[in-house]
């Protein structure tokens, strides 16, 4: 079985309590990498990922994912599957909820990599989200400001579906 990297901010404290519970819920052959000091090499090293982006300064990315985009613009991702998780606040930014799930899933796309792990977009309540794709999200949304209590839920039955999504042989 291949390793999965989870790749986020260990700085991040709310994208920190998230992995740790993905990497309850996922078990064994999971790399905690820390997004904030990101190699190409380390980047590269892996087939499945799960990526931790929130959304911050009004539907952008943080600084340390904006930081890393110049060197993976030049990065082949053909081959590769991403799922992405994001914390973002529906209440406060509602036309730019989780923009950021959907900002680094077409950067993803652009240099040949797949994502997978869309998530309904029921239960939410927003205006506009660059992370909508038809009636889907592009990833796992995660408001912690106004759904806590729906987090670990939504992280469990999530890691079931990426489970069957990377076929775990
Ligand atoms: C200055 C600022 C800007 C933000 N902008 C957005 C936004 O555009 N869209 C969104 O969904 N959430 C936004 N948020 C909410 C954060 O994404 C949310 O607090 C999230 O839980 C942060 O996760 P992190 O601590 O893992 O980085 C913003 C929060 C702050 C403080």
């Amino acid at each position: 079985m291949n390793t999965t990297a989870l790749i986020y901010s260990f700085k991040s404290n709310k994208s920190a309590q998230v992995a740790k519970k993905i990497n309850e819920e996922w078990g064994k052959n999971i790399d905690l990498v820390d997004a904030d000091t990101l190699t190409d090499e380390q980047f590269m090293a892996y087939q499945n990922y799960i990526l931790g982006v929130p959304t911050w300064f009004d539907g952008e990315l943080p600084n340390y994912w904006d930081e890393f985009i110049p060197a993976m613009e030049e990065l082949n991702l053909k081959g590769k599957k991403f799922a992405i998780y994001g914390n973002g606040d529906q209440k406060n930014y509602p036309e730019n909820f989780v923009d950021g799930i959907g900002i680094m899933a077409e950067l993803i796309e652009v240099l040949g990599g797949e994502i997978i792990g869309f998530t309904e977009t029921e239960g939410y309540n927003f205006e506009k989200s660059f992370a909508v794709r038809g009636q889907k999200l592009c990833g796992l949304a995660l408001d912690f400001e106004n759904q806590n209590k729906q987090n670990i839920p939504r992280i469990v039955s999530w890691i079931k579906q990426l489970k069957a999504e990377t076929t775990q042989e």
